[in-house]
């Protein structure tokens, strides 16, 4: 088998320290991480030093168009996995500096791998299901896109027309995977964060209000780095996109397992009425179609692992909770 050498953009980020840890379990191969910032705190939450030290690490922006083809060239990368972006609330606030991440960003991962001259053998990237609007209350299938209502969504969808364009100009072949509500240990900003924050306020013996209601797709971080892996890891030739699914749960099942795990809080989480615009469940039929059955945690079994890691870390003292005062 010929050596693989990962590139995961956004590698300090919540899900990228996930991918990392899930390639170093698997052996998978080199893994290289990129970030804009130079802070492995999250890979700390979930990691040992010892564990992060069979990695490389560069620091860069991943607007800058020179940035990333000398680490390509010079690592060797074979599988590109890029996380790197900006989340809704950022891209609300600052339209042009989320494009300039966002899209442009996906622009130059595309274009480090067309000028690898074939080294590089397959991206895949993180879409979401933003670019879904609203809608009915059924599992949505790939083709129900459309009518997103944020610029973040906007961002998304444009990264998968090019994606696609890639592939019919030049043959590069991707898959965009579109996860929803993404929990687990390290997941501290976002519009979907709040219900991991919740299991960390349990934890810590802190109220806490989720600030969206309604059913949602949870998807624990570890089977979303896993299904990105499979993702770069695949062989099919074309530009592909698709939904990822985890479990599809109202925020008041979610508090009832946290009040399970953690009998003290109960009470002491609650929740806003408000309906995220994003459909609640997503039909993940196609990526098993073309890339097999990908791993499922139950929501039960996820909340378990992320409180008992949480307590862990509060036991030792290293449980941030800056991320509860926001
Ligand atoms: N977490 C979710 O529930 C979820 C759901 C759907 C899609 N996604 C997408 O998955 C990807 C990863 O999400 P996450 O939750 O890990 O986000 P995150 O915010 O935790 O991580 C993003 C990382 O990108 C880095 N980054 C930002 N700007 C950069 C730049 N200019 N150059 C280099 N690095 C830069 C940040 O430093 C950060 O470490 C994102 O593209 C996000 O939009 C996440």
């Amino acid at each position: 088998m010929t050596e693989k050498n990962y590139l995961i953009t956004g590698a300090h980020g919540f899900i990228g320290a996930w991918v990392v840890k899930r390639l170093l379990a698997a052996n998978a191969g080199q893994v290289v991480m990129f970030d804009r910032s130079a802070d492995p705190r999250r890979l700390r939450l979930i990691m040992d030093e010892d564990e992060i030290e069979r990695t490389s690490f560069v620091a860069g922006d991943i607007t800058a168009a020179n940035t990333l083809p000398p680490i390509v060239e010079q690592h060797g990368i074979t599988h590109i996995i890029h996380l790197a972006g900006l989340q809704v609330p950022s891209c609300k606030a600052d339209p042009r500096m989320g494009a300039m991440v966002n899209v442009i960003g996906t622009i130059n991962v595309f274009e480090a791998a067309l000028h690898s001259a074939g080294q590089v053998k397959h991206i895949a990237y993180a879409s979401s299901a933003a670019v879904f609007g609203k809608s009915d209350d059924t599992p949505q299938t790939e083709d129900k896109a459309g009518n997103t209502g944020s610029h973040y969504g906007a961002f998304k969808r444009c990264n998968e027309d090019n994606a696609r364009i890639y592939f019919l100009d030049n043959g590069i072949s991707s898959i965009g995977l579109r996860p929803l509500t993404v929990y687990g240990v390290g997941r501290d900003f976002g519009v979907t964060s709040d219900p991991t924050k919740a299991m960390k306020a349990a934890v810590v013996g802190r109220p806490f209000h989720i600030r969206f209601g309604g059913r949602t797709d949870f998807l624990y971080a570890a089977d979303c780095a896993d299904a990105f892996i499979r993702s770069a890891d695949s062989e099919q030739e074309g530009a592909f996109v698709f939904n990822l699914h985890g479990e599809t749960a109202a925020i008041a099942d979610i508090i009832a397992e946290i009040e399970t795990e953690v009998p003290a809080a109960k009470g002491t989480i609650t929740q806003a009425e408000n309906i995220m615009p994003i459909p609640a469940e997503l039909d993940d039929s196609a990526i098993i179609a073309t890339l097999g059955d990908i791993p499922h945690t139950s929501l039960r079994q996820g909340v378990q692992e992320t409180i008992a890691r949480f307590k862990v870390l509060h036991e030792q003292g290293r449980l941030d909770t800056a991320d509860l005062d926001v």
